[in-house]
């Protein structure tokens, strides 16, 4: 009988997609890897150490564990794997005595021999930083598991971070930038549309750091995306996280004239005061921050914003949190993540005396949020009229609808009629509602180039 292994992810795309690597690791090793936990004889949790929830979650969810068996009858093997693994190690042994391995990011492809000493009892950790690139041995997602996926897909480029920004555990838990060489990257993304994926968001912590090595040299995030935009068949690139400081000129020219470059970027600035920013280590100023979205306006005047803000950072008086909204109001973000300042051990932030109060931070997350969504609800509903091209991904969830994705992120609904999952479609939105547009594709049948369209988009 098949052993079944299930992973649960918290956390950025990153953990998606490591999770889907893992999976295939797994795979390898004789597990069938289902989406169902109960009856499962491995279960990988799969962690995020960014904020004190996200780890507090992890341990909470151990609980559920305790007597857990898998359909085998044997006692299930629980392994920790992501961000709490790497900055805990044996710390989560000692605290979650129920686990039976710890895993960090940079030691996946070792899983096997750590079930393999998981199972005999041996209750090893691994959070080594190997010389060797993980993904050289991490198993390749089989074709039938990527279609299983659909027509969009992640595909991490880069890895780590080097700016250590005073609040973050990124590059503890991650550890230095490292970019994958450009054919590695061009590989799978060729074998991920050979399987039917139109879009392609490439990772990384710092991803508009990437310096992937090509036979020339290193190749920079544009290079890589005019690389990709060459592969035929693929409709459409976007990326994900980018440091403001690391937006060169010529990723502002791809987003010019590159169609397949989506017009969205992800762009976090975290604060609007030059003092906060200073002391987050930020290395730039808020004008800097502003000048910079002026360009990429100039370059792309459709761009969609988002950024993530933390609020409370220590230190944070009302008069900087003023600024903080100032820089919103003066942007205009379609989205954006806005989170409190959670101290994370051992990071430079974290030992300051001047923590602000829960209530402070609780204060200014509520209006900080509600000036975001206020500012999301009226790029939706800018929408509203237009004609968008949108990419079809999957069956909606309500009977006779699908659902897509507008070049600038936001799902977009249609009926099934408007259509097929993988086509790019004119879709005409009637309707926003909350983060989700609504529409339709007139006179599908006066639209006999639409397949050509679509291939070309
Ligand atoms: N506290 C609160 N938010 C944080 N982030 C990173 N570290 C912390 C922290 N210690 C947020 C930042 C980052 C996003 C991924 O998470 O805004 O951009
Ligand atoms: Fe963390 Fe991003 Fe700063 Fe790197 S650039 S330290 S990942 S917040």
């Amino acid at each position: 009988m098949t052993k079944r292994a299930f992973i649960k992810s918290y956390g950025c795309q990153m953990n998606v997609y490591d999770a889907q690597r893992m999976a295939g690791q797994l795979e390898a090793a004789g597990y069938a890897v289902t989406d169902d936990a109960e009856g499962a004889d491995l279960v990988l949790l799969n962690t995020c150490h960014i904020r004190e929830k996200a780890a507090e979650k992890v341990y909470s969810e151990l609980g559920r564990w305790k007597d857990a068996r898998g359909a085998s009858g044997e006692r299930t093997i629980v392994g920790v794997a992501g961000c709490v693994a790497q900055a805990e190690g044996a710390e989560i042994i000692a605290r979650a005595p129920r686990v039976d391995f710890v895993v960090g990011p940079q030691a996946y492809h070792r899983l096997p021999s750590l079930i393999d000493g998981a199972s005999r009892g041996e209750k090893p950790v691994d959070t080594d930083f190997p010389a060797e690139d993980k993904f050289d041995h991490l198993a390749k997602p089989t074709r039938r598991a990527i279609a299983a996926r659909g027509v969009t897909a992640f595909l991490t480029v880069q890895e780590g971070c080097d700016k250590f920004c005073a609040f973050c555990v990124v590059p503890y838990t991650r550890g230095a930038e490292v970019s994958r060489p450009v054919d590695a990257v061009v590989d799978e993304a060729r074998a991920l549309v050979d399987a039917g994926v139109r879009e392609i968001t490439l990772l990384g912590q710092n991803v508009n750091a990437y310096h992937g090595a090509d036979a020339g040299g290193a190749v920079g995030l544009a290079g890589l995306v005019r690389r990709l935009a060459a592969i035929e068949g693929l409709a459409r690139i976007r990326y994900t996280t980018s440091h403001p400081n690391d937006m060169t000129v010529d990723l502002l020219d791809a987003h010019r004239d590159e169609e397949k470059l989506m017009p969205y970027l992800h762009l976090p600035v975290q604060a609007g005061a030059d003092r906060i920013l200073k002391a987050m280590n930020r290395k730039h100023t808020a004008a800097d921050y502003l000048r910079l979205i002026e360009a990429i306006r100039a370059a792309r005047p459709d761009m969609a914003l988002s950024g993530d803000f933390i609020v409370g950072f220590p230190g944070e008086t009302d008069a900087d949190f003023e600024a903080t909204l100032a820089l919103v109001r003066e942007v205009g973000y379609a989205s954006a993540y806005s989170f409190k300042y959670s101290p994370r051990p051992g990071t430079p932030a974290a030992g300051s005396t001047d923590q602000v109060s829960e209530a402070v931070k609780s204060e200014r997350l509520q209006r900080l949020q509600s000036l975001l969504s206020e500012q999301s609800a009226v790029f939706n509903r800018a929408q509203v009229g237009r004609t968008l091209p949108v990419l079809v991904e999957k069956a909606g969830r309500r009977e006779g609808q699908r659902v897509g994705r507008s070049p600038y992120l936001q799902p977009v609904h249609i009926p099934e009629s408007a259509g097929a999952v993988g086509e790019i479609v004119d879709v005409h939105v009637h309707a926003s509602e909350g983060n989700s547009l609504f529409g339709d594709v007139p006179r599908r049948d006066a639209q006999p180039d639409r397949a050509a369209r679509s291939a070309a988009a």
